[in-house]
């Protein structure tokens, strides 16, 4: 924590101190920002900065399949780096994937390129369920050892770590892989509404226990990826899915750390799923951040929310539609607002676009 810090980060539970490795980022614009506190300039990064847009990346990555890269500390050190040095970014993310801890509690899952996760035999009934057992830190050492060293190399920039949310990480077990319609995972959800809260619950625990260990090695943010939640209707999310995305938030609210909340296509949820518990909640392109900010309540944080096809126009249209980002922030006052892409960077984006965009966003927002 550093010297001229008085008080403990929002949420700390009492008598709590921070962690003294998470201290070095706590005065940082990313942080700042999440706590609405002033802030030099508006804070960004990019949600997959760290892959194959960068050519760095996939010299590295050569030979070696994803699942096991994230396995492997000193690589995802590296990695977890990589734009950060290019970019100049406000955090980095740590190098992993939402799969991670189900391998790591025995789940047949592999990633496979150009398509995403493919689970080798999918979670479709309650004797399906015991195969998803509690994760405890000794399945993950990897994590701890790879976040210790990157807190030690980033000293004042922050380290986000991440998971699945249940939804997410249900949707691909259920229906064996990515999908579309998420037929399985709804039939599951109206059909066998015993079944489908039991398995959310079992993911919020593996969840929160995935962040527990990345927060108590160093981790001084996290972000729950709700990707694929956009697919359902408030009510469904409300009844089916919040209890177990509120499961996770709570289990970590008492590091203090700040919590973000990010799906896709998530525009009529965006209020519940800051009710869920988070203290930021991620917006993609499709609500702007004005309207976003009215639903999603006072008191909150925002991030986003460029969509990312901007970048494949012209420096002057990105800068113009990033303008406009900032200035609809606006709405939540001076504070508060992380710069990002609507959803990730895409492997065909021109990393040198990336890099003006964050000098563009530091500039035009300088306070
Ligand atoms: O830079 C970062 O954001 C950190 C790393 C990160 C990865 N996956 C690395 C990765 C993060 C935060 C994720 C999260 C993730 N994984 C999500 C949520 C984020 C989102 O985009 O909505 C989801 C849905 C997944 C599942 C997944 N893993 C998909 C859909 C894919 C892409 C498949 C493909 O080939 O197009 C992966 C693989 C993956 N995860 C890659 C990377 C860098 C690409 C694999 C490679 O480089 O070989």
């Amino acid at each position: 924590m550093s010297e001229t810090t008085a008080t403990p980060p929002t949420g700390a539970t009492p008598g709590q101190q921070p962690d003294a490795r998470r201290g070095a980022a706590y005065d940082s614009a990313f942080l700042r920002a999440c706590r609405h506190e002033p802030v030099p300039h508006t804070p960004v990064w990019f949600m997959r900065q760290a892959g194959r847009s960068l050519p760095e990346y996939l010299k590295v990555r050569e030979g070696i399949p994803m699942l096991e890269s994230c396995m492997r500390p000193e690589l995802v050190k590296e990695i977890t780096l990589q734009p950060v040095r290019r970019h100049k970014v406000d955090a980095a993310i740590f190098f992993s994937d939402i799969v991670v801890p189900l391998r790591a509690v025995g789940i047949d899952v592999d990633i496979k390129p150009g398509i995403g996760p493919v689970i080798a035999d999918p979670i479709r009934s309650f004797a399906d369920l015991e195969r998803l057992r509690p994760l405890e830190p000794d399945d993950v050492p990897y994590i701890t050892e790879a976040v210790g060293l990157l807190v030690d190399e980033l000293g004042p920039t922050p380290l986000i770590g991440f998971a699945g949310a249940p939804y997410t990480l249900a949707s691909y077990l259920i229906e064996g892989g990515p999908s579309k319609n998420h037929e399985n995972t709804k039939a599951m959800m109206y059909g066998a509404p015993d079944l489908w809260a039991a398995l959310l619950d079992r993911l919020a625990g593996i969840t929160a226990a995935f962040l527990k260990v990345q927060i108590e090695a160093g981790a001084s943010a996290i972000q729950l990826f709700d990707s694929w939640v956009g697919a359902l209707a408030p009510d469904d999310y409300r009844r089916s899915v919040m209890p177990a995305s509120t499961k996770v938030f709570d289990a970590v609210a008492g590091y203090g750390v700040p919590r973000i909340h990010f799906g896709v296509g998530t525009g009529e949820l965006l209020g519940l799923m800051g009710q869920a518990g988070a203290d930021v909640v991620g917006v993609d392109w499709r609500v702007p951040l004005n309207v976003a900010a009215e639903r999603v309540g006072p008191g909150k944080g925002l991030q986003g929310n460029l969509d990312p096809a901007v970048l494949f126009a012209p420096t002057s249209a990105v800068e113009t539609k990033a303008r406009e980002v900032l200035h609809a922030a606006q709405a939540i006052g001076s504070s508060g607002h992380i710069f990002n892409l609507g959803h990730g960077v895409m492997p065909s984006m021109d990393p040198d676009a990336l890099s003006r965009l964050v000098a563009f966003v530091h500039e035009a927002s300088a306070r």
